[in-house]
């Protein structure tokens, strides 16, 4: 097990009706909110009526930015930043899915520098401050709403990057499972395969022995969302299975499920975004794709771990590479029964765009090898890159082309 440190700032607040707290968690931090949402469906499951009584009760003055789109983009994120700094906004209030919680966090890191909005996305700048943030998840996949990443693209230069920081963690967040039961079908089950994906990735997590608890408490949780997505396709509006899945995304993506285990580079993500970023494909629909090819990519090159998941999350027997190719197999039919998607071609991904996707990932990938917050290049690579000898940059990049390569011939 390795050292760590674990400091999660963000307060939840868990349950139905939690709603009704809103005012007087919000008026902690400012009296002038900017509220950011997406297209309408706050409007149409009546949550943004409900907000906005709950915030004229305490006086609070209410600037609005709607129209985040899946896939956020950073043009509106710098609509905020103006709106924020022209009307001295105190707070930064999301209601909405991921890409709503990632711009709010974005507006929030941008309000309070002169410089653009975008140099923390390159990694030119580092976020070292920002205004409060304030979450009511009605799409809780991404897990946004008790971390501190945000994603956004760059709609001219098709980019789709991270940025993070300790400051962009949600001050609260509220969590009402009962926000979640009009999220149409094909999204519930996007929903599911982002937050296996979030397990998955730091699961697999290189060399580091004795991470017992973490792989356990891993293993529980995927073994829940398989059990429960199904059940909950069934019937959209099961508030246990809401509920499950509400904290399991949750706790998914906000370190808990990785504690002493070594330092986790999530290049299926990386490789997502640039998918998504290219494409505009739903996140977790390129994830259901990526994790069916990967998968049978890992059963060569990490079978043990894979027939550990096999034999503790889908009751299989046996710890060989017949075991991790039945697990593989498993992962593929459950996502084919939730409905997502598993070859590139159902999300309209050909041959022909391969090139443009390792451009796009190796573009990225050199931003982060050359990122200063992660130290020096070698530590970088001793890090994430066990499996190769030399720790340069050419090495590394070669090596991430033939993974995404290989990966992408899977998922054709
Ligand atoms: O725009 P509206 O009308 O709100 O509709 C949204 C959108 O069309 C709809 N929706 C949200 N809540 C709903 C609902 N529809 C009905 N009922 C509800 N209760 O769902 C659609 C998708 O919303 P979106 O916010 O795009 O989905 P998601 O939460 O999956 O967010 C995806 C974004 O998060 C990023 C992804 O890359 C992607 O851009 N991620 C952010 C992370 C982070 N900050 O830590 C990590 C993740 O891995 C991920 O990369
Ligand atoms: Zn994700």
């Amino acid at each position: 097990m390795n050292n760590f440190f674990f400091h999660n700032p963000t307060k939840i607040l868990f349950g139905k009706g939690m709603v009704d707290n809103l005012s007087s968690e919000l008026k902690t931090y400012g009296t002038k909110i900017l509220l950011v949402y997406g297209s309408g469906s706050i409007k149409r499951m009546g949550l943004y009526d409900k907000v906005i009584k709950n915030l004229s009760q305490k006086d609070i003055e209410i600037f609005e930015l709607s129209g985040v789109k899946s896939n956020p983009v950073v043009s509106l994120v710098r609509k905020g930043i103006k709106i924020s700094k022209e009307n001295k906004v105190d707070v930064i209030f999301a209601v909405g899915g991921g890409s709503v919680m990632d711009t709010a966090k974005a507006i929030a890191a941008g309000a309070l520098v002169e410089f653009d909005v975008w140099d923390f996305f390159t990694r030119k700048e580092e976020v070292k401050n920002a205004l409060p943030i304030i979450t009511i998840p009605t799409l809780p996949a991404s897990g946004s709403q008790m971390n501190g990443g945000a994603v956004i693209v760059n709609e001219k230069t098709q980019k789709k990057l991270g940025t993070g920081g300790s400051v962009l963690y949600p001050k609260v967040s509220i969590l009402d499972p009962e926000l979640t039961f009009s999220i149409p079908t094909n999204y519930t089950a996007y929903c599911s395969a982002d937050m296996l994906s979030h397990i998955i990735e730091p699961y697999f997590h290189g060399e580091t022995e004795n991470t017992t608890i973490s792989d356990s408490l891993a293993e529980t949780v995927m073994k829940i969302i398989i059990q429960t997505t199904p059940k909950l396709l069934r019937k959209l509006d099961n508030y246990d299975a809401r509920g499950d899945l509400m904290w399991a995304a949750t706790i998914a993506h906000n370190g808990m499920l990785s504690f002493g285990t070594s330092p986790v580079y999530y290049y299926l993500h990386v490789l997502e975004h640039s998918l998504s970023g290219l494409f505009d494909n739903p996140h977790g629909a390129g994830l259901s794709v990526l994790i069916s090819g990967w998968s049978k990519y890992t059963a060569k090159h990490a079978p043990v771990k894979l027939a550990q998941l096999g034999r503790n999350v889908f009751n299989l027997n046996g710890y060989n590479k017949k075991t991790a190719l039945s697990t593989a197999m498993k992962l593929e039919e459950w996502f084919k029964l939730i409905n997502c998607p598993v070859t590139l071609q159902e999300i309209g991904i050909t041959e022909n765009n391969f090139k443009a996707i390792v451009q796009n990932v190796l573009s990225n990938v050199t931003r982060i090898l050359k990122s200063k917050d992660n130290g020096s290049l070698k530590d970088f690579g001793e890090r994430y890159y066990s499996e190769i000898q030399n720790k340069d940059i050419e090495s590394l990049l070669k090596f991430e082309k033939e993974r995404v390569l290989n990966i992408l011939e899977l998922c054709k």
